[in-house]
């Protein structure tokens, strides 16, 4: 036999959903900040690049993270909102940390792989903030907002297959060719 809701039940649930959407619309504008500071970023860091392999996965992103800031935008639309960013810290964190390996390592592919290092920090941030929204979306009932989450959460895991793929060959090859150091290994 189901068990009887107590009254008050669904006062409490109608609270729970409500702090849920409020956290949720929060998440957002976290990940729209994130987003946005990774358009001003990841030029730099195709600019520090030389591996070429890494050089046009990091163009793609560009090109694919505009378009999450586009759908981001939708998804507020979707929800009566305006899109708004609020400050993450964890990002600027991240970006901060990555700035200072570029500035640290020498041209080459220590520093190539100090940027594919950072750039897996941020795509695990974007894959685990994406996989929560959509978590959340799909609790919410935002169908359509969902969508769109997961659309971006598959590029983001993509991306981070491929930066996985890219540190393989650049470190490998490099090793066998002599140009890096066995010492240069130690340090990454
Ligand atoms: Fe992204
Ligand atoms: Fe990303």
């Amino acid at each position: 036999m189901e068990p009887k809701k107590k009254k008050g039940d669904s006062k409490q649930e109608s609270q729970v959903a409500s702090s849920l959407k409020a956290y949720f619309i929060d998440g957002l504008k976290d990940i729209y900040y994130a987003e946005n500071a990774l358009v001003k970023t990841l030029p730099k860091m195709f600019d520090q690049a030389t591996d070429q392999k890494l050089k046009t996965a990091i163009k793609d992103h560009l090109a694919q993270t505009k378009e999450q800031v586009v759908r981001l935008e939708k998804a507020f639309e979707l929800m009566g909102l305006k899109a708004e960013a609020k400050q993450c810290h964890a990002i600027d964190g991240i970006i901060k940390e990555g700035a200072e390996i570029m500035e640290e390592t020498a041209e080459g592919p220590v520093r190539d792989a100090g940027i594919i290092a950072s750039a897996q920090k941020v795509e695990h941030y974007e894959i685990a903030t994406y996989g929560t929204l959509a978590a959340f979306a799909k609790t919410l009932n935002e169908r359509a907002v969902l969508d769109l989450l997961l659309k971006t959460l598959g590029e983001e895991k993509k991306s981070d297959m491929l930066l996985s793929y890219i540190a393989d060959t650049n470190l490998n090859s490099q090793a066998v060719d002599g140009k890096l150091q066995s010492k240069d290994l130690n340090a990454v």
